[in-house]
């Protein structure tokens, strides 16, 4: 479902600090978004925003007016006033260095591109020199995937295993030239066999593209009978 829009006004939109005041009529939304860059948000009104997350979740978040809150980059939601007041608070952003941002804005391609199984721009986000080091496979590294044609025969391997395969609960960190994407795997076997598990992708950089995705996933025990 798609609402009217939020009104952004942006009272600082250049530096290293950002400003930009939202304002929510009853019934409007942000749109779906990703947060680049860790922020603080100072209600300017009292309320309760609802919060969608993705896999279908929701949240409320309750302002209070001039009771400021900070978050991290890497959060995923559309933000929606569905009660029947004006709702409204200002965000202030720290704009991180550009590589910093480009990386940040490839991991989330990347698993936007992972949710929506779109091999083309799983690879758009690789290094030509790229590696994949699944989770499961017969080496210390689990499974080492060499170059773009196995990276990418690797990736559409995953795709065939679980056809509907989402990540969900999608995190991102970046730190240097290493980012840190955490996720919880839900899907099911061509059997129909279940699973959801925590996991988490090492992403090692060269510029703004991944150069070594490196896969690690929790291994859940049957319950004994
Ligand atoms: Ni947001």
């Amino acid at each position: 479902m798609s609402r009217p829009s939020a009104k952004p006004v942006v009272h600082i939109g250049q530096g290293r600090i950002r400003a930009t005041e939202w304002r929510f009529e009853p019934g409007t939304e942000t749109g779906w978004h990703i947060h680049g860059h860790d922020y603080t948000v100072v209600p300017l009104t009292d309320g309760d925003l609802l919060l969608e997350e993705p896999g279908g979740g929701t949240r409320t978040a309750a302002l209070v007016r001039h009771v400021p809150y900070s978050r991290r980059s890497g959060v995923h939601h559309n933000v929606v006033n569905n009660g029947d007041q004006p709702l409204s608070f200002l965000e202030i952003e720290v704009v991180e260095d550009p590589l910093q941002e480009q990386r940040l804005q490839t991991m989330m391609r990347f698993g936007d591109a992972w949710n929506a199984h779109d091999l083309d721009a799983l690879m758009a986000c690789m290094a030509d020199d790229c590696t994949f080091h699944a989770s499961a496979g017969n080496s210390s590294e689990g499974a080492a995937h060499v170059g773009r044609d196995a990276v990418r025969a690797a990736f559409a391997a995953v795709f065939d295993d679980f056809p509907d395969a989402q990540w969900t609960r999608p995190q991102h960190r970046v730190a240097g030239d290493v980012g840190l994407s955490t996720w919880r795997f839900v899907g099911r076997t061509r059997d129909g066999v279940s699973i959801a598990v925590d996991g988490c992708d090492v992403l090692h950089f060269s510029g703004a593209l991944i150069v070594l995705k490196d896969s690690y996933r929790k291994s859940m025990v049957p319950p004994k009978a």
